[in-house]
C-alpha cells in the first residue's frame, strides 16, 4: 500500500477515541499524519480518555494550531491525500456546510471540497435537529462522505476499541487504506 498524507481533525464532539484509534491505525499502516485538535477537541480528549494532547501529538508527523491559517493545509496547493474529521462536531459540520472556514480544520475541509479531494466526516450528535440533517445533506452534495459515529454490532464487539474500530475501518476503506483486520461481512452461510 502506498504511503499517503492524511490530515486528521479532532473536534469537540464526544468520541475523541475515534480520532485516537484512527491515528493509531494510520500510523500502523505507514501513513503520514497531519493533525489539528480544536480547543474543544482537546478538552473532550482529556475528559474522555487516559491520553493527554501531548501524548497524542507525539504519535503524529506534524501538528498545527487550529488558528494557524498560514499552515500548509490552509491552501489547496498543499498536497493531502485525504482529510478526515473525527469526531466532527455539529459546529464544525455547520462551518464546512456553509464555507465558513474560520479555523484550520474547516479551512482544510473547504480546500478538500474545492480541490475535489477525499473528505470524510464522522459526525456525532444525538438526537439530530433539522439543521444538522440539512448540513449533512449539504456536505454530501458538495462531495464529502459522512460516516456517522454509529458503530455496527454484527462483528460481535467485545471491547469499546472493537466498537470504535468498526467506524475506523469504514473510514479507512473510504480513504483506500483498508487493513487486513477489518471486520467484513461475507454473507450468511
Ligand atoms: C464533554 C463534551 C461533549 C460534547 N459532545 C458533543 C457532541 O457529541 N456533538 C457535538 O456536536 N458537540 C458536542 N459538544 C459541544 C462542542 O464541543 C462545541 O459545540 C464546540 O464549540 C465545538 O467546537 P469545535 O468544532 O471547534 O471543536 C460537546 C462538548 C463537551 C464539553
Amino acid at each position: 500500500m502506498s504511503k499517503k498524507r492524511i490530515f486528521v481533525g479532532i473536534t469537540g464532539a464526544s468520541g475523541a477515541i475515534y480520532g485516537v484509534r484512527l491515528i493509531k491505525a494510520l500510523k500502523s499502516l505507514g501513513h503520514e499524519v497531519h493533525l489539528v485538535i480544536s480547543k474543544w477537541g482537546a478538552e473532550t480528549l482529556t475528559y474522555e480518555t487516559d491520553l493527554d494532547v501531548k501524548a497524542l501529538i507525539a504519535k503524529v508527523d506534524k501538528v498545527y494550531d487550529e488558528n494557524d491559517q498560514t499552515a500548509g493545509p490552509a491552501s489547496g496547493s498543499f498536497h493531502l491525500d485525504a482529510i478526515v474529521i473525527i469526531p466532527c462536531s455539529m459546529k464544525t459540520l455547520a462551518g464546512i456546510a456553509h464555507g465558513y472556514a474560520d479555523n484550520l480544520i474547516t479551512r482544510a475541509a473547504d480546500c478538500a471540497l474545492k480541490e475535489r479531494r477525499k473528505l470524510v466526516l464522522v459526525p456525532r450528535e444525538s438526537p439530530l435537529n433539522l439543521i444538522h440533517i440539512r448540513n449533512m445533506e449539504t456536505v454530501t452534495q458538495a462531495g464529502a462522505i459522512v460516516i456517522p459515529a454509529s458503530p455496527a454490532f454484527w462483528h460481535k464487539p467485545k471491547t469499546i476499541e472493537d466498537l470504535v474500530d468498526s467506524i475506523v475501518d469504514r473510514v479507512l476503506s473510504h480513504i483506500s487504506s483498508s487493513r487486513d483486520s477489518a471486520a467484513t461481512w461475507t454473507g450468511e452461510d
